[in-house]
């Protein structure tokens, strides 16, 4: 990605999203397919809302991502609402049951500053009860020493 068109291409081939063979998709699919309303902050290409809307989803749904060329890639897919920004531009977005932060994007919030700054625009884009669902690596699982270099 990073505003690479070959680059966000090339990422959709590495990254399917797959809910019925990876388990980590699935988790947030569940989520997804439960929620009235998503926001996906970090959305990049937008596979997940994609794949929602494809498999019935018939809700709101709205993706938030800083990355040009991702959002070309998510915006072929029209009945979805794309915004261009960072988690922390989420709070003009208002009232979504569910946030996400899929495939370590929440790994890409690095200082306090970010993190709290974008914390708290995700939770004033959630409805009163609304939920937010990320996930980070556990440093001590070690995962790289498996990756192929
Ligand atoms: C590894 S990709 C994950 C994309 C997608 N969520 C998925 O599961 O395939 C990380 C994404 O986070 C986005 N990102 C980087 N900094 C961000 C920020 N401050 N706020 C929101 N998204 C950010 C990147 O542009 C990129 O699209």
């Amino acid at each position: 990605m990073f505003s690479d068109a070959d680059a966000a291409a090339l990422y959709d081939l590495l990254n399917p999203w797959e809910p019925d063979s990876r388990p980590s998709d699935r988790f947030y699919d569940e989520l997804v397919g439960a929620a009235d309303s998503v926001l996906d902050v970090g959305c990049g290409t937008g596979a997940m809302l994609h794949w929602a809307r494809e498999h019935g989803h018939t809700g709101r749904l709205a993706g938030l991502d800083p990355d040009r060329a991702a959002l070309a890639r998510a915006r072929r897919r029209a009945d979805i609402e794309w915004v261009e920004g960072t988690a922390a531009d989420a709070a003009r977005q208002a009232a979504f049951d569910l946030a996400t932060m899929t495939g370590h994007a929440f790994q890409c919030l690095v200082s306090d500053d970010e993190l709290r700054a974008s914390l708290a625009a995700i939770r004033a884009a959630l409805r009163a009860g609304g939920r937010f669902a990320f996930e980070t690596r556990h440093p001590q699982a070690r995962a790289w020493e498996d990756w192929n270099p």
